[in-house]
């Protein structure tokens, strides 16, 4: 474990914004603390990538589970060029860039808000993104990104096992995670200077989002809406069709209860 621990330092670009340099943990609380500390003190675009997370944290509070030496678990702090307006199309951005890292093995989509799943609906991955505002100001955003990469499903905790799935799982082999992680450090630098020239992800986003079209529940706070997920709206927003008209949720939780051809 500790040979693959180093070996990601191979990731690392020199010069480059994103993974100009490689910060590896054998054992850390969590690397999205870790980038925000760097950043904090300087340095920008260090990808912080941990063997093992001891207080990994997913969205809405929970717990992000990976056992040590086989996925990914990788965070980097950034200081975008964009408006508070424009924070939210970093996650649809940070979700299509780890959609490209993983293309070269498996083909995977996107569950809104920006989960990776594979053709079955199973996660294999999910994104965190952390911004803090200052104003108008987006003044720093911690991108976290976590990958199931060679976890045999067999091995996952019984709670996990049903709803997610790994890429070795869907490749029929071991996967490199060095060169998973070196093409996710180069498509986050790309989708990082589109950004910031103006280009908005949602057309992109929107062709790889398994969500659209689905019939789903989305826990949203205490409460939950049943609808049909019919588009996203100018700012990356879920736009369900409901019994009771139509709703927009900016954030939630989805679940998919039935789509198209299911019977
Ligand atoms: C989710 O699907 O809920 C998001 C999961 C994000 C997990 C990653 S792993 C690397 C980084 N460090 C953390 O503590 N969380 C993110």
């Amino acid at each position: 474990m500790i040979d693959s621990a180093t070996r990601f330092e191979a990731a690392r670009r020199r010069g480059r914004r994103v993974g100009g340099t490689v910060e590896v943990h054998a054992e850390i609380g969590s690397t999205s603390d870790r980038a925000r500390e760097l950043l904090r003190a300087g340095e920008e675009g260090t990808a912080v990538v941990a063997e093992l997370q001891t207080a990994g944290r997913g969205r809405r509070g929970r717990t992000w589970t990976s056992p040590a030496g086989r996925n990914l678990t990788v965070s980097v702090g950034l200081r975008p060029r964009l408006a508070s307006t424009e924070a939210w199309a970093l996650g649809p951005a940070v979700a299509l860039a780890a959609r490209r890292a993983c293309e070269a093995v498996a083909l995977v989509r996107l569950k809104w808000p920006n989960d990776l799943v594979a053709g079955d609906g199973r996660k294999l991955g999910g994104i965190l993104v952390e911004t803090a505002l200052d104003g108008e100001r987006l003044v720093e955003a911690i991108v976290g990104i976590g990958i199931n990469v060679n976890w045999p499903r067999a091995e996952m905790p019984a709670e996990l096992r049903e709803g997610a799935t790994s890429l070795a799982e869907l490749a029929g082999e071991e996967v490199d995670r060095v060169a998973l992680l070196g093409r996710l450090l180069e498509a986050l630098d790309e989708e990082l200077g589109r950004l910031e020239a103006g280009e908005r992800p949602l057309g992109r986003y929107r062709a790889a989002c398994a969500t659209l079209g689905q019939e789903v529940a989305v826990t949203v706070g205490a409460g939950r809406v049943v609808g049909r997920a019919v588009a996203l709206d100018p700012t990356g927003a879920l736009v369900l069709e409901t019994p009771a008209g139509e709703v927009t949720l900016a954030s939630g939780e989805v679940e998919r209860v039935r789509s198209v051809g299911d019977r």
